[in-house]
């Protein structure tokens, strides 16, 4: 007897391989699929590694000191710079206190300290409000640790605040429990692109203090803004117990996996606990070079990256513009995808993933399609009926990457990708 043949745990039955995983696999010529970052400052991680090793050269004694396992939470010095950044640039007040960078806990990715919040956080069958459709990794780590995801409508500007406080005393009426968790990606979200105005932030902000939710604020794609950064709602967040604020190093600094949040104190002591299960501690060397990126780099390399992308995003956009059937789409002022949907009925019966596979791969052509957005199993809010329905998913629309592919294959790819939709629709 094959003594493999139950080994697995069942949530491996029921939670499917990711798709932008599977996609990541395939290799076309436009490729529009993966959240890649297609423009790094490459030439200035070798750069620190070589200031690196000139210091640990001259100071041998101290190296065994660096070369070593680190605090669970994070380099300290990382920790203080990056405290530093977020105080500056976001305005977040609840840092300003000398020793307040303590509250800064690093992980391996923001998708650890995404897994570590909603693991310290959720019961089994605990609901957590989500946009539709949402970053995929989110929406499944809820299912992966037992929780129960309640989709809320969005539009090209995001989450209608309206539409979140209805599905929260909705859910709640529904399924006899209090809603526990709001999710939310405020600047330039995955997978639909849009930011939200600082007067949405507010609002949801009011309605998570108001419904006593706790709000995960995913601010991943908050250093690539094309245009002038929104305040983040965490700055609502004076005594830091409402909002986790997660960020990361990823799309600007990708090879060194380095998360960043702004923990409540309360869940601290947990998320700390959580990752010692998990990694013990995040690679003290790639923190260090993290450290260096952002003291001394970041403001001399960040500009003109940022310019790529509005550059690539700029031929995307006029590419869908000229080229594609009549639908719904956003218009981004920042991240790294645009999202596009046919109008009406078809955003829910056009099936993108096949479309994929039957017509845009043989064209050289990929994307995500729009039901990678969601969850496994979960309920979704309907705007029209006003109610919870079963999980509404529009497997009409799909992510449309300018990151990844070079600036002279953007503008073609995104014809092709119209031309044949337009075809097809
Ligand atoms: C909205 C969002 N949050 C979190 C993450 C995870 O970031 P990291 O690569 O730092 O784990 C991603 C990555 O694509 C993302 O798009």
């Amino acid at each position: 007897m094959d003594p493999m043949r139950n080994v697995l745990a069942d949530w491996t039955k029921t939670i499917p391989e990711s798709e932008i995983r599977r996609l990541l696999k395939r290799k076309t010529k436009y490729y529009l699929a993966g959240g890649l970052p297609g423009v790094l400052p490459t030439k200035v991680f070798p750069k620190i590694l070589q200031e690196l090793a000139e210091y640990y050269d001259k100071d041998e004694k101290n190296v065994i000191n660096e070369f070593q396992y680190g605090q669970t939470a994070g380099h300290p010095g990382l920790r203080k710079v990056l405290a530093e950044r977020i105080h500056n640039n976001d305005g977040i007040n609840c840092i300003d206190g000398e020793d307040d960078w303590e509250k800064i806990f690093i992980t391996t990715g923001s998708q650890q300290s995404i897994y570590i919040a909603l693991d310290i956080a959720l019961n089994p069958g605990d609901i957590v409000v989500t946009p539709s459709p949402a970053y995929l990794g989110f929406v499944t780590s809820v299912v992966k640790v037992g929780g129960h995801v309640v989709t809320a409508p969005t539009d090209t500007e995001g989450l209608i605040p309206e539409y979140v406080e209805d599905t929260i005393i909705k859910a709640e009426r529904e399924f006899g429990k209090k809603v526990k968790m709001l999710y939310v990606v405020e600047d330039s979200d995955n997978p639909k692109g849009t930011t939200l105005s600082f007067k949405r932030r507010e609002q949801l902000y009011n309605i998570a203090e108001q419904h006593d939710v706790i709000v995960i604020c995913d601010s991943a794609y908050k250093e690539m803004q094309f245009e002038e950064k929104i305040k983040s709602m965490k700055t609502l967040d004076k005594e830091n117990n409402r909002v986790i604020y997660a960020s990361t190093t990823s799309k600007e600094a990708a090879p060194l996996r380095v998360g960043y949040t702004l923990m409540p104190d309360i869940l601290f002591t947990e998320a700390e606990k959580a990752k010692g299960y998990l990694d013990l501690c995040t690679p003290t060397l790639t923190q260090r070079v993290a450290e260096i990126y952002y003291r001394k780099y970041i403001d001399q390399y960040l500009p003109s990256i940022v310019q790529e992308y509005k550059e690539n995003k700029e031929s995307a956009y006029k590419a869908l513009l000229d080229t594609f059937p009549e639908g719904i789409f956003t218009n981004p002022t920042g991240g790294f995808f645009i999202w596009w949907q046919p109008k009406g009925e078809k955003a829910f019966s056009f099936d993108v993933a096949k479309f994929n596979e039957e017509v845009l791969l043989p064209n050289e052509v990929l994307v995500v399609p729009g039901k990678a957005f969601y969850p496994p199993k979960g309920h979704s809010y309907d705007p029209e009926a006003r109610e919870i329905e079963p999980l509404k998913v529009i497997s009409g629309g799909m992510r449309i990457g300018y990151s990844f592919v070079s600036k002279d294959l953007i503008d073609e790819g995104v014809r092709r990708l119209g031309k044949l939709l337009s075809e097809q629709i």
